[in-house]
């Protein structure tokens, strides 16, 4: 059988847009819809492989534990959904290998090897910065009760399990966890140069938000 690549990035694009058209944990459609865009036009300029670059950003969040019960079972049915379409075999564990390194969990990530994987990392973690980031960043703290801000917590880097629990943490907190790391841990160097403008926003950012809060900026 001869695989009809527009096909099967259509029909990937819509079984995805059906799952997570309603999620409300940041990794809604428009999430997958960004990281998609920027993927392909980073894997251009690096010269990756656009095709696995495209079905990795479009299946990248399918099998996240904050939204499947078991990661597990949901990189199964991602094989078993592209083996159906008729995708090459060393290609689906490809794409499954990016799915299940790139992800940011705290500090004990694994490095991600392919230039491909390297390519759809770097995307997510362009949505995580600038103006899209902050928003995300928001609208992720509404959602688990934290506050805007915490003129009593200071700034940490890294806050205990407990401390979390309690909600410890606040909005502008996560820009000193994760958001102003992310532009030193791209991989390629199109994304450095995409990354430095949505940095200095985040920078641009901070210092308003300070000066209209009359806390000095940590
Ligand atoms: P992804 O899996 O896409 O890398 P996450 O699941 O870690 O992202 O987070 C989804 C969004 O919510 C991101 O924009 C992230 O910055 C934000 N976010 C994650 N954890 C926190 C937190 N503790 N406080 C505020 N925002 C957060
Ligand atoms: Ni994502």
């Amino acid at each position: 059988m001869i695989m009809d690549k527009d096909k099967v990035l259509q029909e990937t694009e819509k079984m995805v847009k059906t799952a997570l058209i309603d999620e409300k944990s940041g990794h809604d459609w428009l999430h997958i819809k960004r990281v998609k865009g920027t993927a392909i036009e980073i894997a251009q300029k690096e010269g990756a492989d656009v095709f696995v670059v495209t079905l990795a950003a479009l299946l990248h969040d399918l099998a996240d534990e904050k939204i499947v019960e078991s990661e597990e079972k949901a990189l199964s049915e991602i094989r078993d959904f592209l083996l159906e379409l008729g995708v090459d075999g060393e290609d689906i564990e490809h794409i499954l290998t990016i799915i299940t390194t790139m992800s940011f969990k705290g500090g004990n990530n694994r490095p991600v090897e392919s230039l491909e994987a390297q390519v759809v990392q770097d995307a997510d973690r362009l949505d995580a910065i600038g103006a899209i980031g902050i928003a995300r960043c928001f609208t992720y703290s509404g959602k688990v009760g934290q506050p805007i801000y915490n003129p009593d917590l200071g700034v940490r880097d890294q806050m205990t399990i407990e401390e979390y629990r309690n909600n410890k943490s606040s909005a502008i907190n996560h820009f000193y966890e994760k958001l102003l790391k992310l532009k030193d841990l791209m991989n390629t160097e199109t994304a450095k140069e995409l990354a430095a403008s949505r940095h200095d926003f985040m920078e641009k950012f901070l210092e308003q938000f300070y000066q209209e809060t009359r806390e000095q900026r940590p």
